[in-house]
């Protein structure tokens, strides 16, 4: 008994931006892009607010899980492109969904969000007996994009995702599960950096300055070593605290921000590259989005069956800096 992950949901819109595109607006190619990141498309959203991808992200999770829009107490959006600052975009998310009565906020921790957010739902439902949660991460990062600069513009694209989480301490049920299986999240970590601020910055517009601007800033050299460092610290946390080893390791669903990083992590950690879930040909890196995203995706064509006791670990990492991961048991 515990908090489970009881259904996923994703959103994007229609609108695909290419490598061949890109290479028209900026001094790039197909196969820069390909070679050096794993990204072959991203998806823009024109017509969609940040609320707008979180709040159809929400409702396809909650069909999803077969529970009613009011069933949900809780609504956490991790973003770094919230529309307003009041209200967060958790409340408009409530209320495109005509959810009343719920407690909202928003988090912002770059391409951490999401996995913070989880962990702070989970505190708070256990605390605050609360039922069912929406965790979402939601980005427009096409707005804070500088489409000029060719080492960043080609990594970005927009999305949401979104995980219901049931306090099975409360419900005594894990029925609404959309996985046929129970996924309680036994164990996590969060944690972050400020030395490294600098190599990843996004200004307000009212604070700019020769330092910072209002697009995305970024030091890809450092960022890639950070992030190759610490998911290793990350995955070997979350092992400790649960006191179990890698090969008890069914899926590991990180954060898409360059399939090389990936590559590194699983060659470092020595955890089978198959079990690395990449989705980031389709979506670039989304930030907050990305892991929910992901996890959308790779659960859904999981075999849960035949990894019933195994565990599925979700890690990320971003501005801040800042990382973070969670340990899913599958029951
Ligand atoms: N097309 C062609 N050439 C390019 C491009 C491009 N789009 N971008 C950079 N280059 C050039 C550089 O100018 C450089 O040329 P030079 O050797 O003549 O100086 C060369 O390619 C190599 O540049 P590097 O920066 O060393 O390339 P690298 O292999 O490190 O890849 C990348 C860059 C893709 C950004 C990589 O460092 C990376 O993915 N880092 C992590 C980024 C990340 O995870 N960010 C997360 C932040 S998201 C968030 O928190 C909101």
């Amino acid at each position: 008994m515990g908090i489970n992950i009881i259904s996923t949901g994703s959103f994007t819109s229609n609108e695909i931006l290419d490598n061949i595109q890109l290479s028209e607006m900026v001094d790039t190619s197909e196969e820069w892009i390909i070679e050096r990141t794993g990204i072959k498309t991203r998806h823009i959203a024109s017509d969609f607010t940040t609320e707008d991808l979180a709040a159809n992200a929400c409702d396809n999770a909650i069909k999803n899980a077969n529970l009613n829009k009011d069933d949900i107490q809780l609504i956490i959006v991790a973003s770094v492109t919230s529309d307003t600052v009041v209200p967060s975009s958790s409340f408009l998310v409530s209320e495109k969904l005509d959810i009343k009565n719920c407690t909202c906020f928003d988090i912002n921790v770059a391409c951490s969000g999401f996995i913070y957010s989880i962990t702070v739902a989970k505190a708070l439902m256990a605390s605050l007996n609360i039922k069912y949660a929406a965790v979402i991460g939601a980005e427009k990062l096409s707005k804070v994009v500088d489409w000029g600069d060719r080492a960043s513009c080609v990594l970005f694209g927009d999305g949401a995702g979104c995980v219901i989480l049931e306090n099975t301490d409360i419900t005594n049920t894990a029925k609404n599960s959309k996985f046929n299986c129970q996924l309680e999240i036994v164990a996590n970590t969060i944690g972050g950096n400020f030395d490294y601020k600098k190599y990843l910055t996004i200004a307000r517009k009212d604070k700019i300055d020769d330092q910072v601007n209002p697009f995305i800033k970024m030091n890809g050299r450092q960022i890639y070593k950070f992030a190759t460092e610490i998911g290793i610290e990350v995955i070997d946390e979350l092992l400790k605290k649960s006191n179990i080893n890698k090969d008890e390791l069914a899926l590991i669903v990180p954060h898409q921000a360059n399939s090389r990083i990936v590559d590194t992590l699983a060659e470092k950690s020595g955890i089978d590259k198959k079990k690395w879930f990449i989705n980031i040909d389709k979506y670039g890196n989304t930030s907050s989005a990305s892991v929910p995203i992901a996890m959308d995706e790779a659960l859904d064509s999981f075999d849960f069956e035949s990894n019933r006791g195994k565990y599925i670990i979700s890690l990320a990492f971003g501005g801040g800096l800042s990382f973070g991961g969670i340990l899913v048991k599958i029951i």
